[in-house]
């Protein structure tokens, strides 16, 4: 079974549009596991535009499923997750400017360093995956570094399946998430995927033999401010079985 990790950051970036208490995270990160997620992710940026530290503390406190702490592969990053001890710490590279996480970790041109982070986290027992571009040299790189998982950047099957490209366009962007999911398996990696992710497009990764777990944000929180975070989870939930029983045979 798919599993799915909700990141629940655009919550916050509609509190800080305002800089005040609400919408809480904790609260969303909550209604998300009552209705059945996984496991909750958040981003917190060097720049904190959404998520603050407060609401990672917060919900170390308070979330009974998994923490997934996505960061930046920093010193002062890596401190801090030591500190907090999440379940899981997913590496992100991170541009000040960007809009959102524009492309996956260059692990294979960073070995040495990503190395000894890695290292440092798992041996506080903190699983750690590494968000890369589905390409064998990313997925040999990161089992090199002794990465626990990996998480495919779902970035460009997204874009393809959006923006109107032919089916054979986007169907050539999910070969390359399902070479890299097989890769990694045969590794003995665990193979998660995200980015761009919605309710049309989910169920043609969560169909893919060997995915572990989605993790889901932009349009999961887009839904919940018009029906609601249980409705909005649930809804993802049933697209992701989906993918599993439907498409995969
Ligand atoms: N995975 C990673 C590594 C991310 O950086 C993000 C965006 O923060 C997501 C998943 C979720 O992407 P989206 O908000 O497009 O669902």
């Amino acid at each position: 079974m798919v599993k799915l990790g909700v990141n629940i950051d655009h919550v916050a970036t509609v509190r800080e549009a305002r800089k005040e208490r609400n919408p809480d995270p904790i609260a969303a990160a909550i209604l998300a596991e009552l209705a059945g997620a996984h496991g909750i992710t958040v981003h917190l940026r060097e720049d904190l535009r959404h998520i603050q530290e407060r609401d990672v503390r917060l919900l170390r406190q308070t979330v009974t499923s998994r923490l997934n702490l996505e960061m930046s592969p920093t010193a002062a990053m890596v401190q801090f997750a030591l500190e907090l001890q999440p379940d899981q710490v997913t590496l992100v590279p991170e541009r000040r400017q960007e809009l959102t996480t524009e492309g996956g970790l260059d692990v294979a041109g960073h070995e040495r360093e990503l190395e000894k982070i890695v290292q440092n986290l798992r041996a506080q027992r903190i699983r750690v995956s590494l968000f890369i571009d589905p390409e064998a040299r990313q997925v040999k790189a990161a089992k090199s570094v002794s990465a626990d998982a990996i998480e495919l950047h779902t970035g460009n099957f997204a874009r393809a399946f959006h923006e109107g490209e032919s089916e054979q366009a986007w169907m050539a962007e999910r070969s390359r998430l399902v070479d890299s999911t097989t890769l990694g398996n045969r590794l003995g990696l665990r193979v998660n995927a995200g980015h761009g992710l919605d309710y049309q497009n989910v169920r043609w990764v969560s169909s893919i033999p060997g995915q572990e777990e989605l993790n889901i944000g932009h349009s999961i929180v887009s839904r919940a401010i018009l029906v609601g975070m249980d409705r909005a989870v649930r809804e993802m939930l049933e697209q992701i079985r989906l993918g599993e029983t439907d498409i995969r045979k």
